[in-house]
């Protein structure tokens, strides 16, 4: 078990000597270090297993601070900053030297995010570096969205959870950057394309590179639970394994878990921003559950629907 507590100042002096500290954003919990010191971002990748191809997100607490790691001169970045940070965006930007090749896996733009939590603000505030954190959850696994999730998967990889509760977004950033002019989403996430386009014009989808991503978030199988998950019709995928003990994802009017049924309900009253908020504490305890299989259904194609359609999809086992 890693200390856990609301400690600022505990938090700030072990990140200053290049230790890790799991972070709350209204997103995810991320897995925070010093994204200037090498060794340091080195331990992320090595308590996650993350392969070095699998950049990380730089974060800041004011886009004044943000000047000295990137450039943020393109007119429709610089609305979307202005509108949603701190928020659950995050930006593509050209990096300047003082961010470490590492942090970038060779790149030469930096994703950068301001987050929208009241701890994590404070503490970025009273650093003198930025902090590379990706999700606070073994690579591959579901992320995690309130600090138990850390402590049962990587308790003893950090020196300090700070704890700031649930996520109360609950999906990770939406990732955004510009090539040739084009306003460009590699990872759908917490801030919907909704209202992305109303801010920035039309933006186009470049997710699923499936090799050499531009974001892993957009590797195929990713957010995946280790016990085989099936999306399709509920009905029909209810019928079809009838006898086999399943633990039920779902949205709308609650159902009973029988013995060999664990319902699982993500919003019932079907509201996507809810469902968001449940899904990665659902799956987690679909995963614990016990039982043989994991069904669940898409969510309308709306809004944070798009996301969360987008992590069933990864989390759901290919035959
Ligand atoms: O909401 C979030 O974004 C959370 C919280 C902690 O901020 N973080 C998060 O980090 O989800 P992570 O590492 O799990 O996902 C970050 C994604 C990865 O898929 C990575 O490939 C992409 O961002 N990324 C990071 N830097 C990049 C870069 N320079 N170019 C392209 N993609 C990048
Ligand atoms: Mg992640």
């Amino acid at each position: 078990m890693a200390e856990t507590g609301k400690n600022i100042e505990e938090a700030a002096r072990l990140l200053s000597q290049g230790q890790l500290v799991a972070i709350p954003t209204e997103t995810v919990y991320g897995l925070a270090a010093n994204a200037l010191d090498e060794t340091a971002v080195l331990a992320i990748f090595a308590a996650k297993n993350r392969p070095f191809f699998d950049p990380l997100i730089v974060h800041t607490h004011n886009i004044e601070s943000l000047y000295r790691y990137a450039v943020l001169s393109d007119e429709r970045l610089r609305l979307l900053a202005q509108h949603f940070w701190p928020g659950p965006l995050t930006l593509l930007l050209p990096k300047t030297e003082l961010i470490p090749d590492l942090v970038t896996s060779g790149l030469n733009q930096v994703a950068i995010r301001i987050p929208n939590h009241p701890l994590t603000l404070r503490l970025l505030q009273s650093l003198p570096f930025p902090l590379a954190a990706p999700s606070a959850n073994p690579f591959g696994y579901v992320s995690p969205t309130q600090s138990s999730h850390v402590n049962d998967q990587l308790g003893k990889q950090v020196a300090y959870i700070l704890e700031g509760g649930p996520s109360t977004v609950g999906l990770e950033s939406t990732i955004v950057g510009m090539e040739d002019q084009t306003l460009c989403i590699y990872r759908l996430g917490g801030l919907a394309i909704e209202d992305i386009e109303n801010v920035a014009g039309p933006a186009e989808l470049r997710l699923n590179q499936s090799s050499n991503p531009k974001a892993p978030g957009q590797l195929k199988s990713h957010y995946a639970p280790k016990t085989k998950l099936l999306l399709g019709p509920l009905n029909a995928l209810l019928q079809t394994y009838a006898k086999v003990p399943k633990a039920v994802l779902y949205m709308g009017p609650s159902r009973t878990s029988e013995p060999n049924t664990l319902f699982l309900n993500l919003s019932e009253s079907s509201n996507l921003n809810e469902a968001a908020i449940q899904l990665f504490k659902l799956l987690r305890m679909a995963d614990n559950s016990g039982m043989e299989l994991v069904l669940c259904e898409e969510v309308p194609e709306i809004g944070l629907g798009r996301a969360i359609n987008d992590r069933l999809r990864r989390a759901a086992t290919r035959e």
